[in-house]
This record gives C-alpha cells, sequence and structure tokens, in this order.
C-alpha cells in the first residue's frame, strides 16, 4: 500500500528490502559502464581521445588519423593509415536507389531529417547484410563514415537546385566533403580549418546521441538503426541543433553588435536559453570552444585586413552579416561570462567558423553529425564487446487499481 508521502515503487523496493529511490533526473552524474574511447575533465576544461588532448591531434593529426584512433584504439602505422584512407574513398559512392531517395523528399526539408532517412535507407543495401559480427560491423562502420558527406552534400544539391558533385577520389576526407557541398576545389586555409572541426566533433563520450546510438545497440538491433536513433537525438536544439540554431539567431534576429545585449537580456529574463552556451560536463570553457574560436579569429582577423579570400558564390552563403558575426559571439561571450558565469561550448564558435568557410547554415549539425558518427561507431563497438541490455527504472507516481468505467459511463 502506499503511504502518504511514498511513491508505489518505494513501497515495491521496500518489500524487495532495498533501501530508498533516488531519481536521477537527466542522468546527472550517473556513470553507466567503463568507456576507453575518451575522457572529458569538466572541471579543467580538457577533453581526451583515447588518452591524446584533443589541442594536440588537431595541431598535428588528421580526421582520418582521429577517426582510427576512435575506432581501433591506437595511432596507426602509416601503411595502416594509407589501408584506412583507401577504404574511405572506395566506400564515398552511394547506391543509386539511396540517390533516387533522395531525390524524392519534399523540399525545404531540414538536412538532419535527410541525413536521418537516408543512413536509415542505406542500411538496406549494405553488403554486409544481416552479419552482425564485429567484422562486419566495422566495415559497416567504415561504410557509414564514407558515405555520410556523399549524403549530406547530395541531399542538400538537390534540395537547392545545384547539380552533385560526385566524390572526388584525390581529395582527404575534409577536403571532398567540402568540394561535394560547395562544388569548389577548397583551398589549403579552409580544408586545414574544416578539417580540425571535424576532428573536434568526433566524440565526447556519452553525449546524448551516443547514449542513445549504445541504448539501441544494447537490445542487439543493428549499427544502422544506432546510428539512426543517434542522428535523431543529435537533431535537437539542447544538442547538436546547437550551432545552427546560435547562428539562425544572430543573423535572423540580432543583426547588429548593438543589439546582442539586450537580446541575450531579454532571453535570459524569459527564462530561455542562449544556444553555444553551457555544458552538462565542462564548468570552465569547452576546450572544442576555445580551439575554434582560435580559428574563427584567424578568419576573421584576414576578413578585417582586407586579406580574406572568398571563393564562396555557389552555396546559397549569407555574407550580410561576416564582419559581425565573431564580434557578436565576442559581446554575447563576455555577458554570459560576466552575467551568468556561463561559458561558451563547441556550438557558439563552430557555428562562426562554419559561416566563414562559407557552409550554409543548414548543413552545421548534418556536419556535426558526419564527424560524430566515428564516435557513434567506436561506441557501438565497445558496447557491442560486452554488452549489457540498457535498461534504467523509472519512478511511477500514479495511482494503482483504478476501476474501468465504460466507454458510454465517461
Ligand atoms: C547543454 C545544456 C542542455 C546543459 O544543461 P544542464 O546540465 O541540464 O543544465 P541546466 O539546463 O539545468 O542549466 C543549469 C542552469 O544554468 C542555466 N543555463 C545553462 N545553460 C544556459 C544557456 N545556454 N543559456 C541560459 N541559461 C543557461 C539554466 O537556465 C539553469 O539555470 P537555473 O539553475 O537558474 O535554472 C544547457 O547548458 C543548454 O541548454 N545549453 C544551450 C544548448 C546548447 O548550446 N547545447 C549544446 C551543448 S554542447
Amino acid at each position: 500500500m502506499k503511504g502518504d508521502n511514498r511513491t508505489i515503487e518505494e513501497d515495491y523496493m521496500e518489500a524487495e528490502g532495498i533501501d530508498g529511490i533516488q531519481v536521477h533526473k537527466g542522468l546527472v552524474g550517473v556513470y553507466v559502464d567503463d568507456s576507453l574511447i575518451s575522457f572529458i575533465d569538466g572541471e579543467n576544461g580538457k577533453l581526451f581521445y583515447r588518452g591524446y588532448a584533443v589541442q594536440d591531434l588537431v595541431k598535428k593529426s588528421t580526421f582520418e588519423e582521429v577517426a582510427y584512433l576512435l575506432l581501433f584504439g591506437q595511432l596507426p602505422t602509416k601503411s595502416q593509415l594509407e589501408d584506412f584512407k583507401a577504404q574511405l574513398i572506395k566506400e564515398r559512392n552511394i547506391p543509386d536507389n539511396v540517390l533516387r531517395i533522395l531525390q524524392s523528399f519534399p523540399r525545404n526539408t531540414t538536412r538532419i531529417e535527410l541525413l536521418r532517412t537516408a543512413i536509415s535507407a542505406l542500411s538496406l543495401y549494405d553488403p554486409d547484410d544481416y552479419d552482425y559480427s564485429e567484422e562486419a560491423n566495422i566495415r559497416k562502420g567504415i561504410r557509414i563514415i564514407a558515405k555520410m558527406p556523399t549524403l549530406i552534400a547530395f541531399a542538400h544539391r538537390i534540395q537547392t537546385n545545384q547539380p552533385l558533385v560526385e566524390p572526388s577520389n584525390e581529395l582527404s576526407h575534409a577536403g571532398n566533403y567540402y568540394y561535394m557541398m560547395t562544388g569548389l576545389k577548397p583551398v589549403k586555409d579552409f580544408v586545414d580549418a574544416f578539417d580540425k572541426v571535424l576532428i573536434c566533433h568526433a566524440d565526447h563520450s556519452i553525449n546524448a546521441s551516443t547514449f542513445s546510438c549504445r541504448v539501441t545497440v544494447s537490445t542487439l538491433s543493428d549499427l544502422y538503426s544506432g546510428i539512426t536513433s543517434a542522428i535523431g537525438t543529435l537533431r535537437g536544439p539542447l544538442h547538436g541543433g546547437a550551432n545552427e540554431a546560435i547562428m539562425k539567431a544572430l543573423t535572423y534576429d540580432v543583426k547588429k553588435n548593438e543589439n546582442v545585449i539586450p537580446w541575450a537580456e531579454e532571453r535570459l529574463q524569459k527564462k530561455l536559453k542562449i544556444m553555444g552556451f553551457g555544458h552538462r560536463v565542462y564548468k570552465t570553457w569547452d576546450p572544442r570552444a576555445i580551439i575554434m574560436r582560435e580559428l574563427a579569429k584567424k578568419f576573421y582577423d584576414a576578413y578585417k585586413k582586407g586579406e580574406r579570400f572568398d571563393p564562396i558564390t555557389e552555396t546559397g552563403h549569407d555574407h550580410t552579416h561576416d564582419d559581425y558575426i565573431f564580434e557578436m559571439t565576442e559581446i554575447l561571450k563576455d555577458f554570459m561570462i560576466e552575467k551568468k558565469g556561463i561559458y561558451p561550448n563547441v556550438d557558439l564558435y563552430s557555428a562562426g567558423l562554419l559561416h566563414s568557410l562559407g557552409i550554409p547554415m543548414a548543413l552545421y549539425t548534418p556536419l556535426f553529425a558526419a564527424a560524430r558518427s566515428v564516435g557513434w561507431v567506436a561506441h557501438a563497438l565497445e558496447q557491442l564487446a560486452d554488452n549489457k541490455l540498457i535498461r534504467p527504472r523509472l519512478c511511477y507516481r500514479g495511482e494503482l487499481g483504478k476501476e474501468y468505467v465504460d466507454l458510454s459511463a465517461r
């Protein structure tokens, strides 16, 4: 029987000899498993992939090398890296039937919805089919990582009535991705910066999308279902959708430096979030935000000095606010730290940087997904290597034993 201030679950737990229930809303601070993939030091603002500081990897490595590291647990040798790159290049094309599906989507659909649906469709054409062995899952994972940029670029160019740009075998993962989106052979500075954006987004321990990927594969469902769940979870503005949301706000609502603080004050007064700030784990600067800020500043400084080379003409890039975006994010950053003690996260500056690189806003969140696909695959493999069904409990606070009333009598 339920006592006055007690829940039914508590009564059950007592009957089972378990003392009390602690509800961890939002799973704050809950560890759900052990992992060897990445570590976030939230107090000191540090992030490590397989033990390597992300700043070091950004400085010295490439996306392909980081992807190998995250998937296989160690940095590749020269020949392992060459082989891995060749596998990624070989898998860049997408099946004709999936292309036809992309062409059939309604216009003006968000690109992240297109990506979610396309990944789900892609599973039907994977040559490893219903082989769920680890070896097959690695092959599937490499295909997913390799094909994501193609799916995103094709979906976007179809939606904007631009001719498709076939993948190039000559370019790196970042270079080819950039080329397929924009149709332009990318300049070195742009590709280097884009590569670093991808590295910074490649993994982040058990964030919401990675958690949903792990939950899905923990039922022994397939890898594509795990990635599809993850993309759906990433889409929300409290997670990967934050980059697009803050850029939309700055571009369409704020518009000018002098509007930043009144706009932010009004949002805070209404108890609304400001996207691109705050984090569940970091209590200080997100190290990825520091990296993105440095890069965004580099492009901003060049732009201010009139040195900025801008090859982007056909991407639908809106240049109206180019000279304001970095300044606006700086004003917002100072305001949020001073007023609320809340620091920028990766999304604030990645949005500004992607803007400088001429990448259309609609592609910011899909781009996050394409990079994070590496982390999702690594986590799915880790989950499956020592699987335990992820199935937490909820504390039921409703009534029991209600009498059913016939429809005619309600
Ligand atoms: C990421 C996020 C969901 C983490 O949230 P969380 O750990 O659940 O923390 P909460 O949302 O409970 O926030 C704690 C407090 O800080 C405030 N806060 C946190 N982030 C904020 C933001 N971006 N803007 C305004 N206030 C914020 C909350 O309003 C809350 O204040 P209160 O205690 O007075 O109610 C949250 O910071 C957020 O919504 N950020 C904006 C979305 C975003 O950029 N997401 C990308 C993350 S990489």
